[in-house]
């Protein structure tokens, strides 16, 4: 018996799960499934990343305590999972005080172990919060915007603890060399070691300017920088000797943007603290889910809501559609766009025809499973199809590569399909070829029987539906007995078939057209224009007086609606503390759903000449707004009537 401990990044609480985000959950779930299926001792660990600045400012700007607002927003992650057929076996949140003791103690066995790799200093440079990453001014972009959100980093200049980073480069790379499976794909690992030949510089790794993060063990001013206490949370998890034992090091699934964490640092930290070459996790970094053709993230406003997703597609099958979906379209590994024509496409054709028909080509045909008799040359040849099917899917789920898994499997399910084709069941029965139906009855009932255990880590409701189809319990995976169905299941004459709905029906006509008008690949996102436009050039200097001329007003936004065919127009009614209220049209559609705007205080330029925007709506006067990645509206802090002005 194997073990197999699979992680997915723990998550920002500051974005809400998404599509994108599920895509690493579902992928590491499907993983965790074929493992149990194996028999392996297998855990699969998800979570939250709860620290941090980033984490901070979110909670502040929510006016909450940064404890409570981590309370709310993680249990949006744990509740994400289940609807779609994810099922961890431990959610971390970076919170728990489990976790806050063991990092404490990862950090002193550093200490401990190598005294001079963690020292303090004064750290002066770059800091992305988004990114929660420092920078180099030679890794920014022009106009020092982060090179991954396009935002300007802040500087930081304050005492920090190092770790000695600079001093585990040459060590990496030699263990890479030997152990290249640590770093997979062979791009990512190639990008990782140019990374590390380009010479590495110490880390800092605790802050003295906030204190939202876990204290620094006998330095309680420090706080330990975020990525430190996050890529713990894998080890942590684990809180026992027996636990580490039965399942350390971990596979790490995670995305491309965040390997030089985990496949530097994170071995880096793990090799001070005394961990053995061979106790390092193993990490494979998967690409983009794009939509549109854009990453799927929170800043672009890109993004689907999963659950929701899956419940339009089907009640009963709609998280397995979405997983076979991003298991089978983007090619583990590589970036792929999520598209809804792909989604119902491959609902119809390989969820429902090619898989579900199969089913309801078999089961008209008995009532029992039939005795196998003497099978011929049409039987080998699918039953070996299958056969193969399973080898090379269990290699490709075992070299985590979901994708291939599945192109192995339908290659299969389309051979039994065309077996059916030939051998015509119908034409047996009619013409009462009894001895001749049951063979070909009996040989698929083993086909779909084999077909369910290996659809199981992607599609587990379809897989049992499918098996109390055929009369059979839903699947339980048991330790140490491996399911995987690598020879012909037993002929099970007798047992009953229990003919049932289409498990995939076709969608009606008017729900897909709803569904596929609602998941329509978004307009341009509105940050990934702004960011080719960079910081603008200062204008030419004025008088005062003439600033003097323009009259800015605080408004409270009383009422806002978009306005219809008009993708980038709000019509917002803004009270100056004027007899009424006016009416101002404004370009920030793209930027804000009216809802946010409602209540907010605003600034207006309030003398500025009517415009009229045609179809009788005239704007009287212009709301102000920061413009680079997108539109920020400009707000005013603290209780001012509405109509003070504003110099
Ligand atoms: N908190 C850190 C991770 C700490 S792990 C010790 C973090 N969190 S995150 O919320 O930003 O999540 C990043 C991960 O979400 C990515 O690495 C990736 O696994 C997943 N994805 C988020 N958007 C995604 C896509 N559009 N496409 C694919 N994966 C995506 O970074």
């Amino acid at each position: 018996m194997s073990r197999f401990y699979v992680t997915t990044p723990i998550y920002y609480i500051n974005d809400t799960p998404h599509l994108g985000t599920a895509y690493t959950t579902i992928a590491a779930d499907v993983l965790a499934r074929f493992h149990r299926l194996r028999g392996d001792a297998t855990r699969f660990l998800t979570g939250t990343d709860e620290h941090g600045l980033k984490i901070q400012r979110a909670a502040d700007e929510r006016k909450m305590t940064p404890i409570d607002f981590a309370d709310e927003l993680s249990q949006k992650f744990r509740e994400a999972w289940p609807p779609l057929a994810c099922a961890p076996d431990d959610f971390i949140r970076t919170t728990e005080e489990r976790h806050v003791k063991k990092v404490q103690e990862l950090w002193l066995r550093i200490r401990e172990k190598n005294p001079g790799d963690i020292y303090l200093g004064h750290y002066e440079g770059l800091y992305c919060v988004p990114c929660e990453a420092y920078y180099t001014e030679k890794d920014l972009l022009e106009g020092k915007l982060c090179p991954v959100h396009k935002k300007a980093v802040e500087p930081v200049k304050e005492e920090s603890y190092f770790f000695k980073l600079s001093k585990y480069g040459p060590k990496l790379l030699d263990i890479w060399a030997r152990r290249p499976e640590l770093v997979r794909p062979e791009s990512r690992r190639n990008e990782v070691i140019s990374f590390v030949k380009g010479g590495l510089e110490d880390l800092s790794v605790s802050r003295t300017t906030f204190d939202w993060g876990i204290k620094v063990p006998g330095d309680e001013r420090h706080v330990m920088y975020v990525w430190f206490d996050a890529l713990a949370n894998y080890w942590t998890a684990l809180q026992t000797s027996e636990e580490l034992k039965k399942f350390w090091p971990a596979q790490h699934i995670l995305g491309k943007d965040i390997i030089r964490f985990h496949c530097i640092y994170w071995p880096a930290f793990l090799l001070a603290a005394g961990f053995g070459e061979d106790e390092l996790p193993k990490c494979f970094a998967h690409g983009w889910l794009t939509y549109g053709g854009h990453k799927m993230s929170k800043t672009l406003r890109n993004t689907v809501n999963p659950g929701e997703l899956a419940k339009s597609v089907s009640e009963t099958v709609g998280a397995d559609t979405v997983r076979y979906c991003l298991m089978r379209s983007v090619s583990f590994g590589q970036d792929g766009d999520f598209s809804i024509d792909d989604v119902l496409a491959r609902y119809q054709a390989d969820l429902g025809n090619t898989l579900g028909n199969l089913l309801n080509r078999v089961l008209p045909f008995a009532d029992v499973v039939p005795k196998q008799g003497a099978i011929g040359e049409q039987e080998r040849a699918v039953l070996d199809a299958v056969a193969k099917a399973a080898e090379a899917s269990k290699k490709a789920f075992e070299d985590l590569d979901p994708t291939t898994a599945l192109a192995e499997i339908w290659a299969a399910l389309r051979k039994a399909n065309e077996y059916v084709d030939q051998a015509a069941p119908w034409a047996l029965k009619k013409s009462g070829d009894q001895a001749r139906l049951d063979t070909v009855v009996a040989t698929l009932v083993e086909v779909l029987e084999s077909a369910a255990v290996m659809i199981a880590p992607v599609l587990p409701n379809a897989a049992d539906a499918i098996r109390a189809q055929l009369g059979m319990e839903p699947i339980a995976p048991k330790l140490g007995v491996d399911q995987w169905p690598t020879k012909t299941p037993a002929n099970d004459a007798g047992r009953r078939l229990v003919k049932g709905a289409p498990i995939f029906p076709r969608l009606e006509k008017e729900k897909e057209a709803e569904i596929r008008k609602r998941y329509a690949p978004p307009a341009e996102p509105t940050e990934a224009k702004a960011e080719e436009k960079k910081s603008e050039p200062l204008k030419a200097t004025i008088p005062y007086d003439d600033f003097g001329k323009i009259d800015l007003r605080v408004g409270l936004v009383r009422a806002c609606k978009k306005v219809p065919k008009k993708d980038k127009l709000l019509d917002l009614e803004i009270d100056l503390g004027e007899e009424r209220p006016r009416r101002i049209i404004s370009g920030l559609a793209l930027s804000y759903a009216p809802e946010e705007l409602v209540g907010k205080k605003v600034v207006v330029l309030a003398n500025l000449a009517p415009r009229d925007f045609g179809k009788g709506m005239v704007s009287e006067g212009m709301l102000l707004a920061a413009e680079n990645q997108g539109l920020k509206i400009v707000t005013v802090d603290g209780d001012m009537p509405p109509g003070s002005a504003v110099r």
